[in-house]
């Protein structure tokens, strides 16, 4: 029976507990995908008590970034600040991970020659046309993604996270709503699962088998023609086979059409709506852990009350990642292993975290007013 206090271990990278931070983007990086003296900042608060911190999502190429101050491993000018960062995070003790993404058709429109990339040109955004791939551009992409592996590596980071989730570019490939190639992208789970494959394959032959790789993916999404649990079991298998090591195991977790200019444009989300309980998604962590065996991350309001510590004790889950939560309160962590889980202050679910960095402004929180993003009175 585990405990939250407990060791494990991916693929030689040791985490000193079982709490991690996910992926939270935050927009503080530079327009030109920099570290800045602000995200270094926002890191080092919520990297003292947790066993993995998961950089957000940094983009394999300008053009994949989800807002601007995207964070970018897409040449060699950006080690310097990215190792900053993750030795940063390694100080405090915890395992330093980088997520590493293109942001396709959902990216912010960057004017890029692969701004809009889509397996089937499916649009997200009324300013971003999506672009359908060709198969040398899919290529490419396999490649800079590896190139983005190789650089998160140098930069002294302990392992790379995969971002094949929330419909970004290589989640669009795994999902039926998105993908409707007739090529070998194309078709049933296993085909679309290609692309995701070629590019672990890629990252792996880059960064050699004893190098730490994740992968973030949905284990179902709750929109109409979406992605099943049966079809992302498939593809968690597929993702063991090729040698990933772990499984972070995300969702879409609710989805709704926005009307512009005559046109429909899907807006979906990866947290759970606020009417949903605490803990609602580790079930399918556990299912993924099941069929594959391989260590999994749970999410979802995961920093309240004890669902944390009940899922690694009750159930399968080896990791739980806490988001929102830490962004309120860089202590959680903290205060859930010193038994003060009453002293955290409470997330409200506002969605100010995300609405802010939608409308490209640095994320900001209502309650917690010392991130970067809060706007000071004078
Ligand atoms: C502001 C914000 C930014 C996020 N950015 C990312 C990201 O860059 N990559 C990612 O995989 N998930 C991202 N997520 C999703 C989180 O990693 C996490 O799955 C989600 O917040 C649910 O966990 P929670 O209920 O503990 O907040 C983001 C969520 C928020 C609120």
């Amino acid at each position: 029976m585990a405990t939250l206090r407990d060791e494990v271990m991916i693929n030689g990278m040791r985490l000193r507990n079982r709490i991690a931070m996910p992926a939270l983007t935050t927009n503080y990086g530079s327009p030109e995908g920099m570290v800045t003296d602000e995200i270094v900042q926002f890191y080092k608060e919520r990297s003292k008590d947790v066993g993995l911190v998961i950089v957000e999502a940094s983009a394999v190429r300008a053009d994949g970034r989800i807002v601007r101050g995207s964070l970018g491993l897409w040449e060699d000018g950006q080690v310097d600040g990215m190792a900053r960062l993750a030795d940063s995070i390694k100080e405090l003790g915890a395992a330093a991970v980088v997520q590493l993404n293109h942001a396709g058709a959902r990216g912010f429109p960057s004017g890029g020659e692969m701004q809009g990339a889509s397996p089937s040109g499916f649009a997200f955004r009324h300013d971003v046309a999506p672009l359908t791939m060709s198969l040398i551009q899919i290529e490419r992409m396999v490649a800079d993604f590896a190139y983005a592996a190789g650089l998160a590596a140098e930069a002294g980071f302990d392992g790379v996270e995969i971002h094949g989730a929330h419909l970004y570019l290589i989640s669009q490939f795994l999902s039926p709503l998105t993908n409707q190639r007739n090529d070998r992208y194309g078709g049933a789970a296993r085909a679309r699962a290609t692309f995701a494959l070629e590019v672990v394959r890629a990252a792996r032959e880059r960064l050699g088998r004893s190098y730490p790789i994740l992968f973030r993916f949905n284990a179902v999404e709750k929109v109409e023609g979406g992605q099943t649990l049966e079809d992302a079991l498939t593809v968690s298998r597929l993702l063991a086979d090729e040698g990933v090591d772990a499984l972070d195991v995300s969702l879409v977790a609710s989805s709704s059409w926005n009307q512009v200019g005559g046109q429909r444009f899907l807006a979906t989300s990866s947290i759970l709506p606020k009417e949903q309980p605490a803990g609602a998604n580790v079930a399918l962590a556990a299912a993924v852990k099941e069929a594959t065996g391989l260590p999994v991350i749970a999410v979802g309001k995961l920093g309240e009350g004890d669902v944390a510590g009940k899922s690694v004790r009750d159930l399968p889950i080896d990791i739980v990642a806490i988001g929102r939560q830490m962004i309120t309160d860089p202590d959680a962590a903290g205060k859930i292993f010193s038994g003060k889980s009453s002293a955290i202050v409470r997330c409200e679910e506002c969605m100010t975290c995300y609405a802010t960095i939608v409308r490209g402004k640095p994320m900001a929180c209502k309650v917690n007013r010392n991130l970067p993003g809060t706007p000071h009175s004078a």
